[in-house]
């Protein structure tokens, strides 16, 4: 909604544009620049989009300042409190918590939705055994495409509407598949009769020769995890879905972009480098050592789960993943889990260090996360699948939303060109 607008002046011709502000329900106000390439014959400059609003969007709600996260008006603690992650995933998908009816038929239709076709099972054998779960991950969701694409036109809300729910019911079966073919052992199939956390533990521990009975103390913390980690509105991957999604391209291919940017070890892929870093730091002993090379410039070392663009006062999910890291490692008798206390350690000295504070560098979700999961038994190279299949839900709500939108245009941001001037071809033998 626009009422209030800027006045910019063109420094050189003393040109003016009324650049209108645009105000949401909640949150920082931004000034719609559309017209001022139009108007003035200029852009705008803001690399990483340190500034920039690519959307109008009602899903979720971040206030960096005073740590807030809302999916749709509800805030993330009460969600994890007292929510399931499919009552969740519904809510973001739909805009409002569902009836008791509407949530079976959901997760019912989520069930029906879990296995994934023959053909497409056996691309795992095309991976090598120690290929990245996340490396299978992006190709096999890519490849959904081909099984689902003359079947899927995304201007048909039915068929967004079976794209989002087919995709959250597949995730989990081909994170598990991918771990079970990086170990060689059988893929399992899903199991209807379980809820969706119980189904992905059994697929991803179970054998067929062994009778698997899930924890529910797992599934539980499971499903909390999966909620925190459902949506966090413009993020880096939910940005590359919505704009690969922008160009009308199929929409599992649009969420295979997202797999891959969530990779990355500054986004999702911080959960492992937390682990991987504990283990290098090893011992309480060293963490004034590895601390300054975090503070060196020199020094590529970064605290790994430390830091959040948005969060500059606490992250919301860590506060809570704080507290159930605690109640999961009481529940498998590993309260004295060495790598918990050194995080501990680590968080206290870096909460102290001047360094740390001037910057706002606070814990965020993912320097915990990976604790849990280490104490469910999940395999470090598994956390950031983990990860995926908890943002479908949001990587889903947002493609939908964005073709729902009647003013959708391909996103296509400029550039301020700095490489050479017009020059002449210089034939070979001149040069
Ligand atoms: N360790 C040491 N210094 C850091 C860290 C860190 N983890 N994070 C930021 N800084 C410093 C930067 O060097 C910079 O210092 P300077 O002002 O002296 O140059 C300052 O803090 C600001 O950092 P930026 O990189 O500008 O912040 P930005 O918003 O671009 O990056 C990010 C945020 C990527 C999360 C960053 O903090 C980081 O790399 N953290 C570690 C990786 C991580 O945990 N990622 C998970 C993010 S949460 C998620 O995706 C679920």
């Amino acid at each position: 909604m626009a009422n209030k607008a800027f006045t910019l002046t063109h420094p050189d011709t003393g040109q003016t544009s009324e650049l209108p502000l645009v105000t949401g329900t909640l949150g920082t106000p931004a000034i719609d620049v559309r017209g001022i390439n139009k108007d003035q014959g200029i852009f705008t400059f803001d690399p990483a989009f340190t500034s920039t609003c690519s959307c109008e969007s009602a899903i979720t709600y971040i206030d960096g300042e005073n740590g807030v996260l809302m999916y749709r008006g509800y805030p993330v603690d009460q969600l994890a409190e007292k929510s399931s992650f499919l009552e969740v995933a519904y809510l973001i998908l739909y805009g409002e918590l569902p009836t008791p009816a509407q949530l079976d038929e959901f997760v019912e239709a989520i069930t029906q939705h879990t296995m994934l076709n023959e053909s497409l099972i056996k691309f795992f054998d095309g991976f090598h055994y120690d290929a990245h779960p996340m490396a299978m991950l992006t190709g096999i969701v890519g490849s959904l495409s081909a099984f689902y694409h003359d079947t899927t036109d995304i201007n048909n809300p039915q068929h967004r509407e079976i794209f989002a729910r087919r995709m959250i019911a597949k995730i989990p079966t081909i994170a598990a598949a991918a771990y079970k073919h990086s170990i060689g052992q059988p893929k399992i199939y899903p199991s209807n009769d379980l809820d969706y956390c119980s189904n992905f533990l059994r697929m991803l521990f179970a054998v067929p020769a062994e009778r698997y009975e899930v924890d529910p103390v797992a599934a539980k913390a499971l499903d909390v995890l999966f909620i925190l980690h459902a949506d966090h509105e413009q993020n880096a991957s939910t940005s590359t879905v919505r704009l690969a999604g922008s160009t009308g391209c199929n929409p599992y291919a649009a969420i295979s972009t997202g797999i891959a940017a969530l990779w990355g070890p500054a986004h999702g892929g911080a959960n492992e480098a937390v682990l991987n870093m504990l283990g290098e730091i090893g011992d309480v002993s060293n963490v004034p050592r590895f601390l300054e090379k975090a503070k060196d410039k020199n020094d590529p070392f970064r605290l790994m789960g430390f830091g959040h663009r948005v969060y500059k006062n606490f992250d919301p999910r860590a506060t809570i993943i704080r507290g159930y890291c605690h109640q999961v490692l009481e529940h498998y008798n590993m309260q004295n889990n060495q790598l918990f206390e050194l995080a501990l350690e680590l968080e206290r000295i870096a909460l102290e260090d001047d360094y740390f504070k001037e910057r706002k560098l606070y814990p965020n979700v993912d320097f915990y996360s990976g604790i849990i999961y280490q104490a469910l038994g999940i395999p470090v190279n598994m956390f950031t699948p983990m990860f995926a299949i908890a943002r479908t839900v949001g990587w889903a709500a947002h493609w939908t939303e964005m073709q729902q939108d009647p003013g959708m245009r391909i996103g296509r941001p400029r550039q301020v060109y700095t490489g050479q001037t017009q020059r002449e071809y210089v034939p070979a033998d001149q040069r």
